[in-house]
């Protein structure tokens, strides 16, 4: 059956129109930022309706609800609140509770984001069940299997029957896996759709100045890697190497509760660290005014590396290698790993005014979410316009 066909009929005054329901799934804290703009944009069709469900994969008001208020994200219609636990019992439980959900509403589509456990367990039961996905971010690879996400973008883009790309090594990546051309659509990166709608509000906000910072005279720092802070030999070098760099340069740590608990663990957290300041996560809005302001942000956050490169602010990623590796080439990101001395060395260059400048990013111009939801009528087989 042609997915068009799975459509259901709904009375809208007098008339009768037929249209699709998508399911977008939400389960982290980066999913919303990606959602927000495609809920923005469906708002203004007729023919695609659409069902939130959040995991419940992150669920502290400050990784999900504040992110829903300040992104202006309409509540979730369905929550399967899993909470935390360990990868294997997270996925099952998603899997479990959002089968249900699938069966006792069928929708055309699902639609998955990025890389995160939420979005291969959905992937997986919406496969099995036959309903077709599309994936909004597919294709990018760091071809590291120790990353949990290598594998949920791996597992994810096999099972997805739309794969919606944000940067051409993605275009690349699924054609070297055999994926058929007309599965693959080049729309751009739909968090820089959210990025440039609130940056003048975002901005506004000197956020930096409730920690005493001046704008320009900070570095912006993000953590939350298993791979940077689940070995404690690690960290413990990380947070020296920052604690050091603090001395020149002060830092703002909005810190995720993985890492917290880390560092709570090797009692890091107890010490005086006058000028690195370690705070709870702050909203959306909060982060991107910290990151535009910064003289230069230190990440290992994929979103952050992706918006850093839209704002010029020069990024220290601190990972061996990136799926995102236009974030480099054209962009304003250099990978550092966790080497102290090269964390060092290019903080000093950055300081020293000798630091690349990036250069603009084709499709990352706050038009992705369009063009994703032209991707998905056409493949539904639904005829263009709306109703703007
Ligand atoms: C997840 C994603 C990662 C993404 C990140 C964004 C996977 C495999 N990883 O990592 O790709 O970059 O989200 O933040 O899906 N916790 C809380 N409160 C919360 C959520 C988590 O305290 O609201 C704590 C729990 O102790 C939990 C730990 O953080 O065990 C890790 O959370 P989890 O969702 O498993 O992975 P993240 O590290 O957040």
């Amino acid at each position: 059956m042609h997915p068009s066909q799975d459509s259901k009929q709904i009375r809208l005054g007098n008339s009768t129109r037929e249209h699709c329901i998508l399911d977008l799934v939400v389960g982290a804290r980066p999913n919303l930022v990606k959602v927000a703009p495609l809920i923005r944009e469906l708002q203004y069709e007729d023919q695609l309706k659409f069902r939130l469900v959040h995991t419940g994969q992150h669920y502290d008001n400050s990784m999900s609800n504040d992110f829903f208020d300040v992104l202006e994200i309409p509540h979730e219609h369905v929550n399967l609140e899993v909470g935390s636990s360990t990868h294997a019992k997270q996925t099952a439980c998603i899997m479990e509770r959002f089968e249900d959900c699938l069966v006792s509403k069928r929708p055309s589509m699902v639609v998955v984001f990025g890389d995160v456990n939420s979005t291969m367990a959905c992937a997986l039961v919406s496969a099995k069940v036959g309903i077709p996905i599309a994936h909004v971010e597919a294709g990018l690879r760091s071809f590291d299997r120790s990353m949990p996400e290598e594998i949920n973008r791996v597992v994810t883009d096999s099972l997805s029957d739309l794969l919606l790309v944000s940067e051409p090594a993605g275009v690349v990546n699924l054609r070297n896996e055999g994926r058929p051309e007309i599965a693959i659509r080049f729309v751009g990166n739909i968090m820089i759709d959210s990025l440039l709608r609130y940056l003048p509000v975002s901005s506004a906000r000197k956020t930096y100045s409730r920690y005493g910072l001046t704008p320009g005279k900070y570095a912006l720092l993000t953590l939350h890697r298993p791979s940077n802070v689940d070995d404690q030999e690690t960290l413990r070098s990380l947070w020296t190497c920052f604690k050091e760099l603090s001395s020149m340069i002060p830092i703002i740590f909005p810190a995720h509760p993985r890492t917290v608990q880390q560092l709570r663990e090797l009692d890091l957290l107890s010490e005086k660290t006058p000028d690195l300041h370690v705070t709870d996560p702050v909203d959306y809005l909060n982060v991107v005014c910290l990151q535009k302001h910064a003289l230069f942000v230190m990440t290992d956050s994929g979103g952050i590396q992706e918006e850093s490169s839209i704002l010029g602010v020069p990024c220290l990623t601190l990972r061996e290698n990136t799926e995102r590796p236009i974030t480099v080439s054209e962009g304003t990101s250099t990978l550092v790993g966790k080497s102290p001395e090269h964390i060092w060395q290019v903080a000093q260059d950055i300081l020293a005014g000798r630091y690349k400048k990036g250069k603009s990013i084709a499709l990352w111009d706050g038009r992705t979410a369009p063009r994703v939801v032209s991707s998905i009528k056409e493949y539904l087989g639904l005829v263009s316009g709306r109703s703007r």
